[in-house]
């Protein structure tokens, strides 16, 4: 089958970087929202970033100026699920809640054509939970996405016990078209990149309440002694420490190992409203955005 138009849910930070990618790929693409002002900020936050890509321009892996209006025409906001009905795809990047995931595939299961495959991009969530939402679950697959995704190249593709092998393939070949490299991995709780990075950043926590080193030089120590983009807390705070928060509950639950336990400050972190970045506050405060002022905790 060939993927033509995409149908994407959500439109925060992860929606909307999906949408920019397939439209700059040169697919149609339709976003849903509740509201048409979460539409209208995803879609602020898509032109700020195509116009870095024409900034940096093609001969540096951007985009020229006809690029940025051409991947801006085959994009379109809704707030309507009926718009999505002719989909080959969608990818869902709504709220990491199942209850309100599951209704969401319900709801679109009877509207979407039968043939249309039904991906989640979540981190944490067991996808085989949120087939049993569909009426297709040899048609649903997890398409896991890194932020910032309109610059991060990787694509977990996500197969699950019940997935149909050419369905799998199919959405594998469409990560390869938005100029993604895939992964192949299976349903396991975080699947590769969580598996990984969670325990990491929850024993960057651990090191900093034990003592081990400063929030800077935690970072610094991982930043120019392995060559990672960003130090742990850094990342942390990019993230999220409320979405980091709750992927180590349903990463523990799983396994129930102290690897994926939160450790008790970034628990304490969160019940104070510092989610990072995002809030203006985590590890660093952003008070300026340019020079991030690392807690003493
Ligand atoms: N769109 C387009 N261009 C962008 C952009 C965007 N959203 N953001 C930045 N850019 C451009 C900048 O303008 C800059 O362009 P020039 O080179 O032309 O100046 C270029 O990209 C590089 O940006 P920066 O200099 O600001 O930053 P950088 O070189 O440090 O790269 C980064 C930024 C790619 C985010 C890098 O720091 C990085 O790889 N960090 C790690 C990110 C990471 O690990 N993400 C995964 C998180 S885990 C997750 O997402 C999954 C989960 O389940 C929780």
């Amino acid at each position: 089958m060939e993927i033509k138009k995409v149908g994407v849910l959500g439109c925060g930070l992860m929606g909307s970087g999906i949408a920019q990618v397939a439209a700059m790929a040169g697919f149609d693409v339709t976003a849903l929202e509740v509201e048409q002002k979460y539409l209208d900020k995803g879609f602020a936050g898509i032109e700020k970033s195509l116009a870095k890509f024409v900034e940096r321009g093609p001969e540096k892996g951007g985009i020229t100026a006809q690029q940025k209006d051409e991947a801006r025409a085959h994009l379109k906001g809704t707030t309507n699920k009926q718009d999505l009905a002719d989909c080959d795809i969608i990818i869902e990047a709504i709220i990491e809640n199942v209850p309100q995931k599951k209704e969401m595939y319900t709801s679109l299961d009877g509207i979407v054509k039968k043939e249309c495959i039904f991906a989640t991009n979540t981190s944490s969530i067991c996808v085989t939970e949120l087939l049993g939402a569909t009426k297709r679950p040899e048609r649903f697959i997890g398409l896991h996405f890194f932020n910032p995704v309109p610059l991060m190249k990787l694509v977990e593709v996500v197969r699950t016990i019940a997935t149909d092998g050419e369905v799998y393939e199919t959405a594998y070949e469409f990560a390869k078209k938005l100029g993604k490299v895939p992964v192949r991995t299976s349903d396991k709780t975080g699947f590769i990149v969580n598996r990984l990075l969670v325990p990491y950043l929850l024993d960057a926590i651990r090191a900093y309440e034990e003592g081990v080193g400063s929030i800077e030089d935690i970072d610094n120590a991982m930043k120019l002694g392995c060559g990672y983009p960003m130090g742990p807390f850094t990342l942390l705070d990019f993230v999220g420490l409320d979405t980091t928060y709750y992927i180590t509950h349903v990463m523990h639950d799983e396994f129930k190992e102290r690897r994926f336990a939160s450790p008790p400050l970034l628990k304490r972190m969160v019940m104070a409203g510092w989610y990072g970045r995002k809030s203006g506050k985590g590890f660093y405060d952003y008070a300026d955005p340019a020079k991030p002022v690392a807690g003493r905790f």
